[in-house]
Order: structure tokens, then C-alpha cells, then sequence
């Protein structure tokens, strides 16, 4: 099955070399081809180059994409798209003055979320995420990172995981599954934080580890949920089963969550709306990824990770929606671009550089994935007739994608 993308106006992304992810002043370049072609073959990149050398042999599929664009789908390298219900109520109560922090002190928040799940089938629970992944497809993303974390029970964390497994064998979607226990102190461990973090070394990890329900390890590192110890602790227990960290750190608190992610080989530290230049020094030279989360700054109304300062200190940077009920309810990497560019001063081509190939790596999937690359899978971007990429940002809240390609598939919008 070969299908050739002929006449597009220009090919985005375009790594002959491989790269394992870019940072600092090359995060500005995006290498191009105006006038391309691109050939698929069983579902991975084949062939690309100038439409001058464009091959004419038989193919099954010919994709005319004259004045349109190709690029590679979005990697979305932080979500929690399993969740049972909404909570627009918190929204509304935020708006009329309440703040995040003082919902979760009154039980709301994430233990909301952790409580309607709890009374949700898996197979509700299955249905209601389904929704949630077929929808960030279609908005043009190729490959997401799913965490568990609003069950705090061991059996509603192994529904979660045994959710994201499902939905791993039914999508041809690449899918990453994170296990995420420590993300609240659950009810009942409410004055026994050191309880609930045994249950969840000696009962939660060794049954998920023995399902291989799980590649990461997460830890909300944050006053009032689990301090830098707690999460070192956790860290080094999770080594045994081969987890990887990826950890949600200064969000509201900057207290050492970096460097207890470096120091442990974190694969991404991700948030960083607080950082200090002892933040940003520890990162420089290390093979962890930091990841902002724009949508979630959006939708609190906190600060925005300072992108400028990052990468202008040589740092690389991802971009992930954090799709949850709670601070950032929405998937859409289109919106996360144009707000780093609108928000966080990224020009376009640092954003689509962070939410490609650098969102690919903090996956794990940058041999795969992130980059036009004979070999990688072919998840791909068309946009409509546009005239430049910068339009992609520009074009805010409205929908550059004309279609999107998974595997080498075109993915249907019902
Ligand atoms: O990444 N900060 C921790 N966890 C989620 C939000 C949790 C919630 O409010 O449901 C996040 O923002
Ligand atoms: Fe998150």
C-alpha cells in the first residue's frame, strides 16, 4: 500500500539526520521543503524530496495537497484523558472568586474526579475516554501520553490503566501509559500520608508492574500533595519495576521537584510555571525533558512557564496540552501552539519544534515519531490552503487541519 502526497506547498519538519530532540537557539529552525512529495509505504515515511524529483510509479493512493501544508502530527507527551464526569461547576465556582487551591481544600479537585470514578464501570469509563482520544486525533495529534491518578484505590488505578490498555490495542494512536498514584492524598489517608504512600509501594505498584500496565512513573510534587521526599521515595521504589519518571513539578510551588527529577533521570519534568534560575541551571546538560503546559496557565489563570528565559539558557522545551477535568480541560495542540507563541513569546518555529520532535522525546517515541523521517510512521498534519506555517499559531482557536493521517491511515471525522 503506497500513497503519494504530490504538490505540497511546503513539507514541515524535515529531518534527513535523525534528532533526538532539539533545544536552545536550534529550537528557531524548522527545516522545510517548498514544493514536495511525500510517499507512504505500509504506514511509514518512504520518500520525500522536491516535487523536481517527485517518483511516477504506481501508487494506490494519490493525495493532491497543492497550496496546503504537511507537517507531523502533534506529540502529546502529558494528558489524563481517563476521567469519569466533568467538574464545570469548579469552573464557575473559580469565576465567582474561589481559587483551585481552595476548592481542593474543601475535597474538591482531584478527589471529585477520584470519587466519580470510583462509582464508574470500565466500561463506562472506556466509552467516556474513547470520545476524548478519537477527538484529539482529529484535532492532529499522533501520539499521547495517558496517566492514571484519579483512582487512588488500587482497584480503580488498575481500572484506569486497564482503560489506557484497551484503548492502546483498539487506536493506532501511539499510546504511552504513566502510572500517577501519588497525584492526591486520598480521604481516608488524610492525616496518614506515609499509610497511603506504603499502600502504594507495597500493594498499587507490585499488581500493576505484574500486568505491565505501566512505562512511567508521575508524582504531583506539590505543597499539599507530596514533598520532594515523598517523591524520591517513590522514585526509587518504581526503579525496581523499570518506570521511568515523568513528574508534575512547580506547578504553583518551586521546592526541589527538578532536581529530585534530574537526580532520579526524569524523561520529562513537566509544569514549571514557578521556576527559579537554580530550576533552570540544574536542567542544562541533562537528558530531561521540561515540558509546559500552556492550556492548563490558561484555564487557572497562573503564570506561564517562562519558555523565553529557558530556551534562551540553552534549554529544550516540550509543549503538551495536560488534558484533565480540572486545570486544563481540553486536548487541543493547535490552541497549545498558538498560546506558547501568544503567551510564552515561542516563536512558531520553537512551538511546533516542542510540540513535535520534543514532545516525541518525552515520550520516548523520537525514533518513531516528531519528524518527516524515512522510517518513522507516517502521522501527519494537512492543513488547509494556507500560506505560511506562522498562519498555524496566528490562526487561533480555529481549525488550520483539513485532515490527519495515523499510521499512514486517513482518520475519519464522524
Ligand atoms: O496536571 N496538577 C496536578 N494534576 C493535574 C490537574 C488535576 C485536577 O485538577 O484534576 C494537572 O494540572
Ligand atoms: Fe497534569
Amino acid at each position: 500500500m503506497a500513497t503519494l502526497f504530490k504538490n505540497i506547498k511546503e513539507l514541515i519538519q524535515v529531518r534527513r539526520e535523525p534528532v533526538t530532540f532539539v533545544s536552545g537557539k536550534d529550537m528557531n529552525n524548522l527545516p522545510t521543503i517548498k514544493n514536495a512529495f511525500l510517499v507512504v509505504v505500509n504506514g511509514f515515511i518512504a520518500d520525500f524530496g522536491s516535487m523536481d524529483n517527485c517518483p511516477e510509479e504506481n501508487f494506490s493512493k494519490i493525495v493532491d495537497a497543492k497550496d496546503k501544508m504537511v507537517l507531523p502530527a502533534w506529540c502529546d507527551s502529558h494528558t489524563h484523558i481517563v476521567y469519569a464526569g466533568n467538574r464545570e461547576g469548579e469552573f464557575v465556582d473559580r469565576i465567582k472568586g474561589m481559587t483551585y487551591t481552595d476548592i481542593a481544600n474543601k475535597g474538591g479537585g482531584i478527589l471529585n474526579s477520584a470519587k466519580k470514578l470510583q462509582e464508574t464501570s470500565e466500561d463506562d469509563l472506556y466509552n467516556q475516554s474513547k470520545v476524548r482520544l478519537e477527538e484529539i486525533m482529529t484535532l492532529g495529534t499522533g501520539a499521547v501520553e495517558i496517566k492514571s491518578g484519579y483512582g487512588l484505590t488500587e482497584d480503580s488505578e488498575l481500572k484506569i490503566l486497564r482503560v489506557i490498555k484497551r484503548l492502546k490495542k483498539n487506536y493506532s494512536i501511539c499510546i504511552k501509559s504513566t502510572f500517577l498514584g501519588a497525584h492526591a492524598i486520598p480521604n481516608e489517608y488524610k492525616n496518614n500520608k506515609k499509610g497511603y504512600l506504603e499502600v502504594l509501594i507495597n500493594d498499587i505498584m507490585p499488581k500493576i508492574a505484574k500486568e505491565q500496565l505501566a512505562e512511567y512513573i508521575d508524582v504531583f510534587c506539590e505543597t499539599g500533595y507530596f514533598s520532594v521526599s515523598d517523591t524520591e521515595l517513590l522514585l526509587k521504589h518504581a526503579k525496581k519495576f523499570g518506570w521511568i519518571p515523568k513528574i508534575h513539578v512547580n506547578q504553583f510551588t518551586a521546592m526541589g521537584g527538578v532536581q529530585a527529577g534530574v537526580k532520579y533521570n526524569a524523561l520529562s519534568v513537566d509544569h514549571l510555571e514557578v521556576m527559579r534560575d537554580e530550576d533552570i541551571e540544574v536542567l542544562k546538560n541533562t537528558s530531561t525533558m521540561p515540558v509546559a503546559l500552556p492550556g492548563c496557565s490558561y484555564f487557572l489563570s497562573i503564570p506561564y512557564t517562562p519558555a523565553r528565559k529557558m530556551i534562551d539558557a540553552g534549554l529544550p522545551l516540550a509543549l503538551a496540552t495536560d488534558y484533565n477535568p480540572g486545570s486544563a480541560p481540553s486536548g487541543n495542540m493547535n490552541f497549545v501552539v498558538a498560546t506558547a507563541c501568544v503567551k510564552m513569546n515561542m516563536t512558531p518555529e520553537e512551538a511546533i519544534n516542542a510540540a513535535t520532535i520534543n514532545g516525541a522525546y518525552a515520550m520516548g517515541l523520537e525514533n518513531k515519531l516528531g519528524t518527516i523521517t524515512k522510517g518513522k510512521w507516517a502521522n501527519l498534519i494537512i492543513t488547509k490552503p494556507i500560506n505560511s506555517y506562522d498562519f498555524i499559531p496566528y490562526s487561533f482557536g480555529n481549525s488550520v487541519i483539513e485532515s490527519v493521517y495515523i499510521k499512514g491511515v486517513e482518520i475519519k471525522n464522524n
